[in-house]
């Protein structure tokens, strides 16, 4: 008989679980708990049940009939032996085995499933999620849920193992500006008056900073109220950590031991050194400060081709290309679709290219496209020497402002040659050295990260005269073109903080009302600090796999914010509302 290790410890009811006996349990008396997976009948003399539990499915011969149908919860009491030859089944890892002279007991009986336990078969996401309790029992989300707990339990060991204390901070707390919609929660004491729910903990753990505790963490709960996607829900967990007297390089030594301590303990293999790029050669390269490095086809400059161009749509400051191998297949559609795409992005047009064989003309290949002939023989010859591009291939031009060009091929990049973000190598990488700023619709700076972040100390005497040229000591963590999570060194003296307040158009009253609590505490002594957040469904989605964060959170929201399990939102009863002081103006429309 094996020895069970200490996770299949038996339990009152059962002995073993179903999915880990192989013939080395052959003999062995066993009390199996479970779901009915199967039930087959044979006359009235034999009689077959697939058992499963979270493990795996074991079969059950019993010589009789049996009581009980498909998700009914049974306990089989038997013997553990070898299938009769010629029925053993290789798809099954229990599939040499199987349990003998049966007796079952019925724990609970079962309606009728609301789609089948059973990954090979597809089954609606809205009933998916109204029957969660059923789709949970489906093996693909117990390996997702499975591995995310696994991927916690490394991080905390990490955590723990490099000095950090893990420390619970406030849901029920005040509004921090991190950019993003705040869930608001009324004060039934405080008629009028709101708590927010943290958007993160960012504020809290720089107070603890301020108190002492020098190395801290947390598998925090954060709350936004932002349009949802497939990788956004409304409640979402990092893997929080700040720390004192350290340096953007120790934040991110800390945080890469953790990362990669995780995806091993979730995979079994140990990703490689985490690689470093500049967010300006993020853009340059891939167009995006998310690069995807997955895949090739990077952005190649071809402002200086065009320095001196009569092609008016190649005159503005920069000039950029992508190759799509193979590309000049694309129908007129594809590039039509292409043009719009990069339309939408920002660009004010999309040039394209194909490259063809010069026929005769002239030696090496040529351009196709509407364009293609007024360029000049010299200007032709070097954007196909910049490109490398070859016969068969596709050019895709964009002339704008340096931003814009580099952010409309970094979309057309994705889109034409992105895989599915679960798919191929993982490639983690750091973006270092973001700006302190971008501009806003309004033309007014926009924290890049968030305004609790220190800009470079070359760069400070800018931020009054030329705040979009100031750099900050932020940093995010991208895989496979997903921003995993991000982090800086922290302003901790006032007198920064109250210039970049400036900088960013809030007023010095303004300033105290809502972080007057953060600024008092900096005149007690605020050390040197820094820190940084994971985003824990992102992570754990690309490491299971998965498109969606959805498939790795237990009670997620459906796109438009509904709990299909539960029915929230959904209105108070006026009595709960009047202890609140709430009078609802617009009725939700039902
Ligand atoms: P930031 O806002 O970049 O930084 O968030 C860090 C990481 O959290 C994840 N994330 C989300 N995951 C799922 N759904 C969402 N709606 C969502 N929003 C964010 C992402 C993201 O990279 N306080 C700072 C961190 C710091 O500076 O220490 C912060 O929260 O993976």
């Amino acid at each position: 008989m094996s020895t069970q290790s200490e996770p299949n410890r038996p339990t009152a009811l059962r002995t073993h679980l179903c999915g880990v006996l192989t013939s080395d349990d052959i003999g062995a008396t066993v009390r199996l708990c479970g779901w009915v997976a199967r039930r087959r009948e044979h006359g009235e003399h034999l009689a077959f049940v697939d058992l499963r539990d979270h493990s795996g499915i074991v079969q059950c011969v019993i010589d009789g009939t049996v009581e009980a149908r498909s998700e009914w919860v049974v306990a089989v009491h038997g013997t553990v032996r070898a299938r009769p030859e010629g029925t053993v089944n290789p798809g099954l890892a229990t599939g040499r085995i199987e349990i003998g002279d049966c007796t079952v007991e019925v724990l609970n009986e079962a309606d009728p499933p609301p789609f089948p336990v059973d990954d090979r078969a597809e089954a609606d996401e809205p009933v998916r999620l109204r029957h969660r309790y059923v789709d949970l029992r489906r093996p693909h989300m117990q390996r997702n849920l499975r591995l995310r707990s696994k991927v916690n339990a490394a991080l905390r060991a990490a955590m723990a193992r490099q000095g950090f204390v893990e420390i619970e901070t406030p849901l029920l707390w005040a509004p921090t500006p991190e950019g993003s919609r705040e869930f608001s929660v009324p004060s039934r004491l405080h008629h009028g008056n709101f708590y927010a729910l943290p958007q993160s903990p960012q504020l809290a753990k720089q107070l603890l900073m301020v108190g002492g505790f020098d190395r801290y963490y947390q598998i925090a709960r954060c709350l936004r109220d932002e349009d949802l996607r497939a990788d956004r829900q409304f409640e979402f967990m990092q893997l929080d950590l700040e720390c004192s007297f350290a340096s953007q390089d120790d934040v991110m030594g800390f945080v890469s031991e953790a990362v990669l301590d995780a995806a091993e303990a979730a995979t079994g293999e140990r990703p490689p050194p985490i690689e470093r790029i500049t967010w300006a050669d993020a853009l340059d390269r891939f167009g995006t400060d998310k690069p995807d490095l997955r895949f090739g086809m990077e952005l190649v400059d071809l402002t200086e081709v065009f320095a001196q161009t009569g092609v008016k749509a190649f005159s503005s400051p920069t000039t950029k290309a992508i190759v799509v191998p193979g590309g000049a297949a694309f129908p007129r559609s594809r590039l039509d679709e292409l043009t719009d795409q990069a339309k939408r992005a920002g660009a004010a047009g999309l040039a394209w290219f194909k490259v063809v064989e010069s026929g005769g003309a002239g030696p090496g290949p040529a351009l196709d496209g509407p364009l293609a002939r007024h360029l000049s023989a010299e200007e032709t010859v070097r954007l196909l020497e910049r490109t490398g591009a070859v016969a068969g291939d596709l050019v895709l031009v964009v002339s704008d402002r340096h931003a814009t060009a580099c952010t409309v091929l970094g979309t057309l990049r994705t889109a034409i040659g992105g895989p599915p973000v679960s798919e191929g190598p993982h490639r983690y990488v750091w973006v270092v050295d973001f700006p302190m700023f971008e501009e806003g619709a309004d033309g007014r700076p926009q924290p890049a990260h968030h305004p609790f972040t220190m800009p470079y100390a070359e760069d400070l005497a800018r931020l009054a005269t030329d705040p979009l040229s100031v750099r900050s000591q932020a940093y995010d963590l991208v895989l496979n073109g997903w921003e995993l999570g991000s982090g800086s060194v922290r302003i901790h003296r006032k007198e920064v903080q109250e210039q970049v307040f400036a900088a960013l158009g809030i007023e010095q009253a303004e300033a105290e009302r809502r972080f007057g609590f953060l600024l008092g505490a900096f005149r007690y002594g605020a050390p040197p600090h820094a820190g940084f957040a994971v985003g824990l469904d992102r992570l754990a989605a690309i490491l299971a796999g998965e498109e969606n964060i959805r498939e790795v959170i237990a009670y997620p929201k459906t796109q438009s914010g509904a709990d299909l399990l539960t029915g929230a939102p959904a209105p108070l009863p006026a009595a709960s509302l009047a202890e609140l002081g709430i009078r609802v103006v617009v009725p939700p429309a039902r």
